[in-house]
Parts: structure tokens; sequence; C-alpha cells
């Protein structure tokens, strides 16, 4: 699947390197940088001053007890949070390196950068080759796309969510048909033929059974390198193994930004230890 995913992966950090020349050669933008970026609900402050850098190329999980801002900051990402009219925001999003709350912005632009799994699946009520193909053809809106190339776009998605061999000879059945598992997986799979950069996960096994939730996990493993992830959990076993860096959040503001094993191992903050020892909830 290294060949689908977009080449987002950068040393992201690292100074730009040196050409014999002299030039410098640019690296790859952050996939997602805030500065002090606030959000109120009407006139209740939901995110105080968030400064983060979310890099290129591996999976961030964010964790923190329920109402902390966690969704919150995700949908601000894609900007689905504005449709709130009593929704105000100060402080910038940068989204591979371009200022996504910007007024000139094209909304279709970022949606298309950015593929958003919630918590519990939402597939379309349509068909599963329909749902795959869905936001490829608004992409592609006004091009001849062929049968056959439909056929393998629709086959690579499955592939690279795991779910071909057990839909693939019943893609035109409904989609909201198949177990909860497999709905999720095809939510995934429907954004890959967008070719997103950055794939914003909401708790995507919170609606799953443990079975479920294993295959979801490891489908995001599979991803992993081909996508920047970030990805919203309650589950501390989770976010652990599936995470190469950490953000914890508390009442709206980032509290610790590491790498994994220094956040679960050797946290800065007397307050993340005091969370992933669940000590609150
Ligand atoms: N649409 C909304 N309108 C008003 N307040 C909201 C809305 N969505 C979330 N909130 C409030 O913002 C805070 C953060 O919520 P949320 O981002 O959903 O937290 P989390 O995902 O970490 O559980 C909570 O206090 C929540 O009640
Ligand atoms: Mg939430």
């Amino acid at each position: 699947m290294a060949d689908s995913g977009p080449d987002t992966r950068a040393d992201v950090g690292a100074p730009a390197a040196a050409t014999e020349e002299g030039a410098a050669v640019s690296v790859a933008p952050l996939a997602i940088e805030t500065r002090e970026f606030n959000l109120w609900y009407g006139t209740f402050q939901a995110l105080f001053d968030v400064d983060l850098k979310i890099k290129s190329g591996i999976i961030t999980s964010m964790i923190g007890p329920s109402g902390c801002g966690k969704s919150t900051f995700l949908r601000s990402c894609n900007r689905i949070n504005e449709r709130l009219g009593y929704v105000r925001t100060t402080g910038t999003i940068d989204i591979m390196g371009h200022d996504v709350l910007a007024d000139d912005v094209e909304l279709l632009q970022v949606r298309k950068q950015i593929g958003m799994v919630f918590q519990r699946p939402n597939p379309l009520p349509l068909s599963i080759r329909d749902n795959v193909l869905f936001g490829h053809r608004i992409h592609h809106a006004g091009e001849k796309v062929s049968k056959s190339d439909e056929g393998e776009i629709v086959e690579k998605a499955l592939r690279d969510v795991l779910l071909w061999d057990e839909v693939k000879d019943d893609l035109g059945g409904p989609a909201t048909g198949l177990p909860l598992e497999a709905q999720q997986k095809l939510c995934i799979a429907r954004l890959l033929p967008v070719k997103p950069a950055i794939l914003l996960m909401d708790e995507p096994c919170s609606a799953l059974d443990p079975k479920g939730t294993e295959a979801v996990e490891e489908l995001i493993w599979e991803l992993r390198g081909d996508y920047t992830i970030l990805i919203v959990t309650h589950n501390m076993a989770q976010a652990r193994r599936a995470s190469d860096e950490c953000v914890f959040m508390l009442l709206g503001k980032v509290i610790e930004h590491g790498l994994t094993e220094d956040v679960f191992l050797s946290p800065e903050d007397p307050q993340t230890s005091d969370y992933i020892e669940g000590r609150y909830g």
C-alpha cells in the first residue's frame, strides 16, 4: 500500500538540509501546527492557547478525560465546528503548512487533505462500492473515470483496510448491513481514494467489541507511515500500543506532548501521571 498514500513522511523538526551548492532543501511541513488556538462555544471556552505540532507520517494519540476538548480540537482542524453559529476562535491552525482558518480557504480542499473517522461508524445508505467511491467522485466531478479504474480504486481501498476478502463478493450490498467493525473499516476505506494527508480519528473503536477493536487497531497500524494519523482514545492500552507520540489534554489545555513511551513511563507533569494511573476519569 506504500504506493498509494501521499508522500508526507518527513524528518520534521530537522533543519533544512543544505545541498553541496549550499541551497536549502525544504523539508515537508508539519501535518498540523496550531498557535495559541482558543475556541469558545458561546461564552464557554473549550480550548485554551493550544500550541501543537503534529508531525507527518506518524501516529499521534490524544488522551484526556471526557469533556477536555479532544473532539473540539479535531473538529477545528477540518473546520466542522464552524457550522455552529455560536463558535468563535482565535489563533491559527496550519494544515500541511497552510492556514486553514484563512477567509479564502476552500473547504473542499481542506477536507480533501483531512479525512475524519467518528465514534460511530457512519456509512452512507449506499452500496459498499458506492461508499468507497463517494468522496473520490466528489473530488473528481466532471472527469471520466472508467468502470475498471473504479474497480481498481475500490479493491485497493478495501485491501488497505483489510476488508477486501470479507466483502469482495457483495460489493453491491448495502454498507449498513455490515457488522459494526466492518462498517468502521469501510468508513476508513472511503477516505483513502481521496488521498488525504491526514486522518483524524475520534475514538474510532469506542462502539466496537474487543474483537472489533483489535481488528480496527491492527488496521490503523497498517496505515502507519502512509498517512499522518491523529487518534483520540479513552483506551490507555490502545494509546500506548498504537501511537508514536501522545498528547495529554485536561480542561481544554494541552498538558503534555511527547513520545508515547515518555508520556507513559516518565511524564513531566503530575497531572499526566494522575490520569494515566487512573486517579481521575
Ligand atoms: N456543540 C457544542 N456546544 C456547546 N458546548 C460543547 C459543544 N461540543 C462540546 N462542548 C463542550 O466543550 C467541552 C469539550 O467537549 P469535547 O470536545 O466534546 O470533549 P472530549 O472530546 O474531550 O470529550 C465540553 O465541556 C463540552 O460540553
Ligand atoms: Mg470526544
